[in-house]
């Protein structure tokens, strides 16, 4: 008899369909919560309850919790493979704690992000969407849009040099930016100015990207101190995780001028998206979109796939969250 895959997430472009012959694909996203990226937890319970002998894998993606609850209701869980390089949805110690591989999509995603990093740098800086909505309105016929600011000789300070951030770091070299870091500790392989204080670079750079993992070791490290000392000139870029930044303090400081302005892919309650960001002409919102592109999001799907393959064959995982 096949054992069952319990799919919380379609897994992309590239969906399931390959391993039917492998395992019954129980298809738990066809029961999502309309509200939430989340399942919808009563629909789902009964499901869980009929299938739990058989379920020996899993599959998410951001913003599905695989919480203690869920790991401790399937007895024979073996893996939790996440369509994400952020394990952040995933209760690490429950898992771990019964010797449960869990893992991720790094480095296939790590360009196609920085990419929406830059995007988003460039289209506050320089007003790309806010000049769009300009033209389309007529306003243009009345005068002119008004000057933007430069990334070229601009200073970026990067929070997480990983995967993304170094990718985003290579960017901003090739836009003749000057690139400086924090992270919890300094990487010799890189010349890049380090940080070890988010506060201090906030206070020397002109820009801040957020590329840091989510979780509890970085939640709202971006707070009203840090808005303040990237001050006035400053734009706020997070690429990373909506816990990272005290979004109350944020929607503060752009209201009241603490800094210039926004672009933000993530947010803390997605797909919920603070009423007061919607009416900000300084602020460009995307729906958590970092890694979406077929080729990336077709990657990534494979990697899913091949790293729940090599674990029920026995192989080494390719990627595995430690
Ligand atoms: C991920 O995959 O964790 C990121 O949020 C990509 O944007």
């Amino acid at each position: 008899m096949k054992k069952s895959l319990l799919a919380l997430h379609g897994n992309g472009v590239l969906g399931l369909d390959s391993m039917e012959s492998r395992f019954n694909i129980i298809r738990l996203y066809n029961h999502k919560d309309p509200e939430s990226f989340g399942y919808d937890e009563e629909n789902i319970n009964k499901i869980i309850e009929d299938n739990k002998q058989e379920i020996v894998a899993i599959n998410c993606t951001i913003g599905q919790q695989v919480s203690r609850k869920l790991i401790e209701a399937l007895p024979n869980l073996e893996i939790i493979a996440t369509f994400s390089v952020g394990f952040d949805h995933i209760d690490l110690e429950a898992a771990q704690e019964r010797n449960i591989k869990v893992t991720n999509t790094p480095d296939v995603l790590s360009a196609e992000t920085a990419d929406t990093g830059m995007a988003l740098l460039l289209a506050t800086a320089r007003r790309v969407v806010e000049g769009d909505v300009y033209v389309r309105v007529g306003k243009w016929l009345n005068g002119d849009l008004g000057l933007g600011t430069s990334l070229t000789g601009k200073k970026v300070g990067i929070v997480g040099l990983g995967g993304i951030g170094s990718k985003v770091a290579k960017r901003c070299d090739a836009f003749e930016m000057d690139v400086s870091y924090y992270g919890p500790n300094k990487k010799s392989q890189y010349s890049y100015k380090y940080y070890n204080d988010v506060q201090a670079m906030a206070k020397d750079v002109d820009y801040l990207m957020l590329c840091c993992p989510g979780g509890a070791a970085t939640a709202n490290l971006i707070d009203a101190n840090v808005l303040d000392a990237l001050g006035a000139s400053g734009i706020l870029i997070n690429i990373a995780r909506g816990s990272v930044v005290d979004e109350p303090a944020l929607i503060e400081a752009l209201q009241n001028g603490t800094i210039k302005a926004a672009g933000l892919d993530v947010f803390a309650n997605e797909p919920h998206v603070p009423s007061e960001f919607m009416s900000m002409d300084n602020v460009v919102l995307l729906p958590h979109v970092g890694s979406a592109t077929v080729e990336t999001r077709t990657a990534m799907g494979q990697l899913l796939i091949d790293n729940i393959l090599a674990h029920f064959d026995g192989k080494t995982l390719l990627t595995e969250v430690v």
